[in-house]
């Protein structure tokens, strides 16, 4: 009891100083080491924590809630060593940028630096813990119980036959030990989850200030997909590039490339930045260069989402609309027409998405470790359709350098070249296709076809109904392109039907791009997307019996008569009168006999002389209920239009007909 209240007073003392070091050890030897060590010289005394300023690197800081109210705080220099008061230790962090060699020292702690969201962070994995107060007016140490071992051991199904391990990187600063717990939550019920609880996420999000939005670029969730996987065996999860700031997985090349245009010299403050874009690429530049402030042209092809132009003019970028129907080498063609702009500008870059070796690079760096990382290296496929190829090809190489059993599957939408040439590497014709970001007419360099080991390829009308399904059941509002990648990871998903394997794909972008495509119905129906059951009235066309035509009618100069016969013939009570496929009057059966009777000679007049106004017109795909309001005794029939040609007749009694299930 008064071990405990002592270490309850010493903690809160521990909170209250500005500079604190560490000591960490794994063993009590190790501790009584530490409790010798020297104060830091003044010459290297930590930075004062001001929780007003975010970590910084160089110099860099590491803090963390430990324990209540405890917070530890580590101070790692601007060469990423720890700095004397703080035990240091090597362990390969995995990321080349930060190189965890140069921290080398007594290996009490083990620390792994890192970045995330931008900002330098450290892993450090602690047991005991002692804090030394340094420097204040009271010096006193506390330790901390051995943490319970899942708080850095994610829990997964054990690999059916598991890969050499590869030395694993570390870049996510690991929660502290929940030392309130009894460590009786090792394993879970659920052992297919990456985490062990997804309600109340392990890593606490945004716990610092950002500097700037680029700073919250990656570092996206790994996220579960449920329910359009029900009766797969294997687990899949996506990765959500939708949290990204500019909505998708393209703000990781748009900073990137900027950047590196940056330190090549090639572009200047003021400068211009151009780029032929489907939108998200356009995105990510323009929000960088919103950020930076560079000047932003785009050429985006016409079959793109309005939204998409809309967004980044709203971003402050000019946006240059070209004919998606020219070939590649078209100086209209997108592409073609990007270069020349930047070309014609001096301190101008052409970000060149398909051929910069930028685009794979910032995935092999981020994308690739994110998802080693956030499934604890158990990622045993990685599926991706390529629109550049820099997502599959950069996540997907450092994946399989990790391991090199990792398979990587590209999705591909039909009309795409790409699967063919995979194939035969002969550069095929492509056909349109309809889903946005993905597939292509042209071999981008950013795609690297040694990563993949497997094509899987996918109509627009199952991308488009997936996408709409991950919305409805999972709560993932996406784009049809991410439709490509979760059909493929089904398809993959279902092949393995292996609960130890782990499926990742990707959620490349947020379906609010395409809310007059993907989410609009009609638009569906038009481009025959979409599985209708709805009647429409060229339905009740096509469904009429009998061997009479669908339109039986009379030219304006026939006679009376005639009409009469035709009427007769057919035993059909009215008739449109045509002209030129156009309606210009209608007679009845009816009235032309009641005429005929009070004057006989009427039977060898035109029917211009005594036809009726016009029957309305109705568009093919209307819905059936619209004749309910349209059709009466009055109005008996209406002529049907599909494609501006009228090509059938709808009657009062096809209707009743139809209401009364009658066929
Ligand atoms: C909308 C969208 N953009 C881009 C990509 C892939 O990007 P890239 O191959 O250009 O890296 C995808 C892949 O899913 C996507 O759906």
């Amino acid at each position: 009891m008064a071990e405990a209240s002592e270490r309850r007073r010493l903690v809160k003392t521990v909170i209250g100083v500005a500079l604190i070091g560490i000591v960490a050890c794994r063993g009590s030897s190790r501790q009584s080491e530490a409790q010798g060590a020297a104060p830091p010289p003044e010459s290297e005394a930590p930075v004062a924590l001001n929780p007003d300023v975010p970590i910084a690197y160089p110099p860099a800081l590491f803090e963390r809630k430990v324990e209540g109210d405890v917070t530890l705080r580590l101070f790692v220099d601007s060469t990423g060593k720890l700095i004397p008061e703080s035990t240091r230790v090597a362990e390969p962090s995995g990321y080349p940028a930060l190189d965890s060699a140069a921290l080398a020292g007594a290996p009490a702690l083990k620390f792994a630096p890192a970045k995330r969201h931008g900002i330098p962070v450290a892993t450090v994995f602690l047991q005991p813990v002692e804090f030394r107060q340094v420097g204040t007016t009271r010096t006193g140490t506390v330790t901390l119980p051995p943490p319970p071992a899942p708080a850095l051991t994610p829990v997964l199904p054990p690999a059916a036959a598991p890969p050499p391990a590869p030395p694993r990187p570390r870049p996510v600063v690991r929660p502290p030990p929940d030392t309130t717990r009894a460590d009786t939550t090792r394993v879970r019920a659920d052992t297919t989850r990456v985490r062990p609880d997804t309600t109340h996420p392990e890593v606490p999000q945004h716990t610092k200030p950002y500097q700037n939005v680029l700073e919250t670029i990656g570092w996206t969730p790994l996220i579960r997909i449920n329910a359009v996987t029900r009766g797969i065996r294997t687990p899949v999860y996506a990765k959500a590039e939708f949290f990204n700031p500019g909505g998708s997985v393209k703000d990781r090349i748009g900073l990137a490339m900027i950047e590196a245009a940056e330190r090549a010299g090639k572009l200047r403050p003021g400068g211009l930045i151009v780029e032929a874009t489907s939108g998200n690429t356009g995105v990510g530049l323009a929000i960088a260069a919103a950020v930076k402030g560079y000047r932003c042209i785009f050429t985006m092809p016409d079959k793109m989402s309005q939204e998409k132009a809309r967004l980044l003019r709203a971003l402050g970028a000019e946006v240059i609309i070209t004919p998606t129907a020219v070939p590649p080498d078209h100086p209209d063609n997108y592409i073609m027409k990007g270069r020349a702009i930047a070309a014609a500008h001096d301190n101008a870059i052409f970000a060149d998405q398909h051929y910069n070796p930028v685009n794979p690079d910032v995935h092999y760096h981020t994308t690739g470790p994110e998802i080693w990382e956030q499934t604890d290296g158990k990622v045993t496929h990685f599926v991706c359709a390529p629109g550049t190829g820099g997502t599959v090809s950069g996540a997907g190489k450092f994946l399989k350098e990790k391991n090199p059993q990792i398979r990587v599957v590209a999705g591909d939408p039909v009309g795409s070249i790409y699967t063919g040439y995979a194939r035969t590497h002969k550069k095929g014709d492509g056909q349109p296709y309809k889903v946005e970001g993905i597939g292509g007419d042209k071999i981008p360099t950013s795609l690297h076809w040694d990563v993949i080991d497997e094509w899987v390829v996918v109509s627009d009308k199952d991308a488009m109904q997936m996408a709409r399904r991950l919305s409805k059941e999972e709560g993932l509002f996406v784009g049809g392109s991410t439709g490509v990648n979760v059909v493929a990871a089904l398809d993959v998903a279902r092949r393995s039907d292996d609960p130890t394997a782990l499926v990742v794909t990707v959620l490349a972008d947020t379906g609010e791009r395409y809310l007059s495509k993907v989410y609009n119905e009609e638009w569906l129906r038009e481009n025959q997307l979409i599985d209708d059951s709805r009647p429409t009235v060229a339905r009740l066309v096509a469904a009429k019996t009998g061997d009479a035509p669908p339109l039986i009618h009379v030219a304006p100069e026939a006679s009376v008569r005639q009409a009469l016969n035709l009427m007769t013939t057919y035993n059909v009570s009215q008739l449109p009168v045509l002209e030129d496929n156009d309606g210009v009057g209608a007679v009845s059966e009816q009235a032309l006999m009641a005429r005929a009777i009070g004057q006989p000679k009427i039977l060898d007049s035109p029917v211009r002389d005594v036809m009726d106004p016009p029957f309305p017109v109705v568009d093919a795909e209307a819905p059936v209920s619209l004749l309910t309001t349209l059709l009466s005794r009055t109005t008996p029939a209406a002529l049907v239009r599909r494609n501006g040609k009228v090509v059938g007749i709808v009657t009062r009694y096809d209707l009743l007909h139809q209401l009364a299930g009658i066929h």
